[in-house]
């Protein structure tokens, strides 16, 4: 059951003239991402296959994304009218798959496999909120409230179930912490760059992960504020199991907001030197 529909966007109140013209590249890109949600959906299905209410969750969980997708994408094209959506889309499935049948998870049990789920619904619940948060642009505003509040449900919703089979499997603290520090290090791999290329480059430019993370992280970091960085590690060392408030979770904010800054000027950098600068940090 989703919590809005594409139908109840105020998408006429679109305003061309405030649409900041660095943002268009990543919301291209997070529509590719989101609207594989259907592919995620059957990788879960198929490694919690003894799990129908699990499976169920899934299946409603996927719907959200994909509604995601097409908000973004929708949005996408009013901003780029000479934007297509579908085909971008279909390039990034044909080039980035995910094993839909697989017997096992990636993530070595099924508890670790929910904290890379609460990591990644994390990370799009913080930014979803920051880019909603700097646009002036009031649809894209709107639909970044909207997929923000569906990610922290969807936090909510795998951190719960996580507990149930954190009870069942007993995942040691150290091995908790190693999926998800490992997925949150996966967020410079090739999902995000690969969507930047597909949704960005013309059909002659090669796929170029350097260049294609470059461009998508250095604009993303642009638009986080340290207080997005503080409420994501709250949600992450829930998802591990320490204290989300507490003295270490500041200090780790704090620490995480370094290093992104540190690698922000970084991509800034390396985006300088293609030519490709989009807008000042
Ligand atoms: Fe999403
Ligand atoms: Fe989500």
């Amino acid at each position: 059951m989703k919590h809005w529909t594409i139908e109840q966007v105020a998408w006429d109140r679109f305003d061309p003239a405030k649409v900041d013209p660095a943002v268009i590249p990543l919301v291209k890109a997070a529509a590719m991402v989101e609207r594989n949600g259907d592919d995620y959906a059957l990788y879960l299905k198929s490694i919690f296959k003894d799990d129908p209410d699990f499976q169920l969750a899934a299946d409603n969980w996927a719907v959200e994304e994909i509604q995601h997708g097409d908000a973004l994408g929708k949005w996408s094209t009013l901003a780029d009218p000479s934007f297509d959506y579908m085909a971008a889309f279909a390039k990034y499935r044909a080039g980035f798959t995910i094993d839909t049948k697989a017997d096992a998870s990636i993530r070595g049990s099924l508890t670790g496999e929910l904290i890379a789920r609460c990591m990644v619904e994390t990370g799009t619940s913080s930014y979803y909120t920051a880019l909603g948060e700097a646009s002036d642009e009031p649809v894209l505003k709107e639909i970044c409230r909207l997929i923000a509040a569906d990610e922290y449900r969807h936090f909510k919703l795998f951190y719960d179930h996580m507990k149930r089979y954190l009870r069942r499997e007993n995942l040691s603290f150290p091995r908790r912490l190693r999926v998800a520090l490992g997925r949150v290090g996966e967020t410079e791999d090739d999902e995000l760059a690969f969507a930047f290329h597909c949704a960005n480059d013309g059909p002659d430019v090669p796929y170029d992960h350097a260049r294609c993370s470059a461009g998508y992280m250095g604009r993303a970091m642009t638009y986080y504020r340290f207080r997005h960085i503080e409420r994501g590690m709250g949600m992450i060392f829930k998802a591990v199991g320490l204290e989300p408030r507490g003295k270490l979770s500041a200090f780790a904010a704090r620490a995480s907001w370094k290093l992104l800054e540190w690698k922000r000027d970084r991509f800034l950098r390396a985006l300088a030197a293609q030519q490709l600068l989009p807008r000042a940090a």
